[in-house]
């Protein structure tokens, strides 16, 4: 059987949660694909936390060339965070022969181009599904099974967190502080969830979305947005009173030949799909001219869900090799 080796940049949740489900789902994968995916090695600086996962002491690089240049590695999984030195550890890798995937939406949104171009000149894999709607397989849908429409509109709720908080302050009374850190607890926040609350983790994901059905790129910091830091409990009331729900939106729409885009809370009447995605739940809304409205659902974020997607990166890229 042949075997395709990955190697984790980072076992933080999602990079932790691929590792888990490797293992758990071992001999179902190899069933399926007739492949072994092995993880020959992981960089992680957190020693305890490789061990504690199952990794062997001589599987833990700290130095990104101990990655790139290593000949049992065919594939590398990015999950770190963060912009540049991700980017540039993706890069290196690519130019080493290695396919990628990754989670990291602030990196594919700002470097998309640069990581693009970079898989086609090395001949090698880019995959990034787990970046928008955690294990929500809508990436590969819009690229794959979705390519023969022209998309008009794309709109959802891709953040988990935000999800959470107003789920939470809407059908609990509970209060924001709390619930944030609730939600930081189970894995769903980013490092800094500012990035979360501000929108700017949402305005990442749409422009993702943008670039794969509208091919046009528009740079995160230039989609007009809004967090939830504002939201009050007045608010929330407010909004039950005529029948609706605050959600986190991101939206775009082709208007002519133009697209109009914005990330910010939306009043979502009750009847409305979106209104239902409760808790960590993420939901992407597409209309094409042909397959008309579309909507995927699944948990946004978590390790398990969004290691699933990873892992799916994974196989697929693992069934060419
Ligand atoms: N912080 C993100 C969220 C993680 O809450 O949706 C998944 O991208």
């Amino acid at each position: 059987m042949k075997t395709v080796n990955i190697a984790i940049l980072g076992l933080g949740t999602v990079g932790g949660g691929t590792y888990q489900i490797l293992q758990m789902n071992r001999e179902l994968i190899e069933k399926r694909t007739g492949r072994t995916f092995e993880v020959t090695k992981v960089l992680e600086l957190r020693k305890d936390r490789a061990l504690e996962l199952g990794l062997r002491e001589d599987q833990i690089c700290s130095d990104i060339e101990q990655i790139v240049c290593a000949e049992d590695v065919d594939i590398v999984v990015e999950a770190l965070g963060g912009i540049d030195m991700p980017t540039d550890f993706m890069l290196k890798a690519m130019e080493h022969g290695k396919s990628v995937v990754t989670p990291n939406k602030a990196a594919v949104a700002a470097n998309y181009d640069k990581l693009k171009a970079a898989a086609e000149k090395n001949g090698v894999s880019f995959r990034f599904e787990a970046s928008v709607g955690g294990g929500i397989p809508a990436l590969t849908a819009i690229q794959e099974a979705l390519a023969g429409n022209e998309f008009t509109e794309v709109m959802g709720i891709v953040n988990g967190t935000t999800n959470y908080i107003l789920t939470k302050m809407t059908d609990l009374g509970l209060k924001y502080e709390d619930v944030l850190k609730d939600a930081q607890e189970k894995g769903f926040a980013e490092k800094d969830p500012t990035a979360d609350v501000e929108g700017i983790d949402v305005a990442n994901k749409l422009s993702i979305l943008m670039t794969l059905c509208f091919d046009k790129y528009v740079k995160p910091t230039e989609i007009p947005r809004e967090g939830i830091t504002k939201i009050t409990m007045e608010d929330i009331e407010a909004a039950r009173a005529k029948g609706c729900k605050i959600k986190l939106i991101a939206s775009a729409k082709k208007v002519g030949d133009d697209v109009e885009y914005s990330v910010g809370p939306k009043l979502i009447p009750n009847e409305h799909p979106l209104a239902g995605v409760s808790n960590e739940f993420n939901a992407i809304y597409v209309t094409g001219n042909a397959v008309d409205e579309l909507m995927f659902y699944g948990k946004g974020a978590g390790a398990l869900p969004t290691g699933s997607a990873v892992v799916g990166d994974i196989i697929a890229i693992g069934k060419t090799l």
